[in-house]
């Protein structure tokens, strides 16, 4: 098969890159290394089978031709700061759903047959019903970041619908693990590298949320994949997370134990009445991921605590 993987130099995509190698897949990634980098996909640089192609997706033309032929496109190119979306929303607008139009219009010029979609769980918003299955509504995202990924959802189930597309959306929830560098782990390891004695928090400590280790999304990822390529089509959305959640306290006492620290002063800054820790924040997040373990034997081996401390782990 081959795929072709936007975002492939970021985070989760190079993990996703490294998997789809190691099966023997082809694969190209499109990437403009704004917040990705070259050397997550070093090792791949050399083989044949694999092509880096660095374009801006927002760019309507420059890159499409790399679309001919591909079996299945891996759409996780995005900026995934909830933080900017709010301060900066037309960041988000270009470069989120611009260039997922962009990247359906290739798909369509190709009659690329499958898509993957690097979807969020804050399009959920401050949901009432947690854990929060796929079906919920109504839909209220809190975020720029999250009105975009569900307009995005919206579109690509359109242009299923319209140009016979295969799509499914993957609602991850937050993702952890070796080159990850944004988000609560990385935040705190780095402030307590510059101060040992003192930790600012953001939010007042109670936000609780799941975390999923990096390795268990892409395993999830692919499962749904295999999914997508046997089914007709109607189901479009699965949730992708552990089956816990811990708090943001709880995080910080993980961090902590793991460098070693003792005695450390929690400072608490929250940013809204309620404790968030920035506008847009969603203080609750818990996926019911029943639809993807009844369609897929997937399930997640590690729990969001076991997760949280691999990480701080790899980036220690
Ligand atoms: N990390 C999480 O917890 C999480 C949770 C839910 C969804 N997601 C989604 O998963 C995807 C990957 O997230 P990540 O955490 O790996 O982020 P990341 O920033 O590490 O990766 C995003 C990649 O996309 C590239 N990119 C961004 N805009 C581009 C553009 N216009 N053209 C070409 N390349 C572009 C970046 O250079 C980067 O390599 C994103 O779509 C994100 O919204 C992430």
């Amino acid at each position: 098969m081959k795929t072709l993987v936007t975002g492939g130099a970021g985070f989760i995509g190079s993990h996703i890159v490294d998997r789809l190698m190691n099966d023997g897949y082809s694969v190209i990634v499109v990437d403009d290394l704004s917040s990705g980098h070259l050397e997550n996909v070093k090792p791949w640089l050399v083989d044949s089978k694999f092509r880096f192609v660095k374009c801006d997706l927002k760019e309507p033309t420059g890159w499409a031709e790399y679309f001919e032929g591909v079996d299945v496109v891996f759409h996780y190119a995005a900026n995934p700061e909830v933080r900017v979306s709010v301060a900066e929303p037309r960041v988000h607008f270009d470069g989120n759903l611009q260039a997922t139009f962009n990247v359906l219009e290739a798909c369509r010029l190709f009659k690329v047959p499958l898509l993957l979609f690097a979807s969020t769980s804050t399009v959920y918003g401050d949901a009432m019903q947690i854990p929060t299955l796929e079906d919920y509504t109504p839909l209220k995202p809190i975020s720029v970041y999250g009105a975009i990924k569900l307009a995005c959802e919206t579109l690509i189930s359109t242009y299923s619908r319209l140009y016979g597309l295969k799509s499914l959306m993957l609602r991850y929830a937050n993702v952890v693990g070796p080159r990850m560098r944004h988000g609560v782990v990385v935040d705190f390891v780095g402030k307590l590298k510059v101060d040992p004695r003192r930790l600012e928090i953001l939010g007042d400590g109670s936000q609780r949320k799941s975390y999923l280790y990096v390795e268990d999304a892409v395993e999830a990822t692919l499962k749904a994949l295999d999914y997508l390529m046997a089914s007709d089509g109607s189901i479009e959305v699965f949730n992708v997370g552990s089956e816990d959640w811990i708090s943001v306290r709880e995080i910080a006492d993980i961090v902590v134990e793991a460098m070693g620290l003792r005695g450390v002063e929690y400072v608490y800054k929250p940013a809204t009445s309620d404790g968030k820790g920035w506008l847009g924040d969603v203080k609750y997040m818990l996926l019911d991921i029943s639809r993807l373990k009844k369609a897929t034997d997937w399930r997640p081996r590690l729990k969001s605590r076991e997760a949280v401390w691999k990480t701080v782990e790899s980036i220690l």
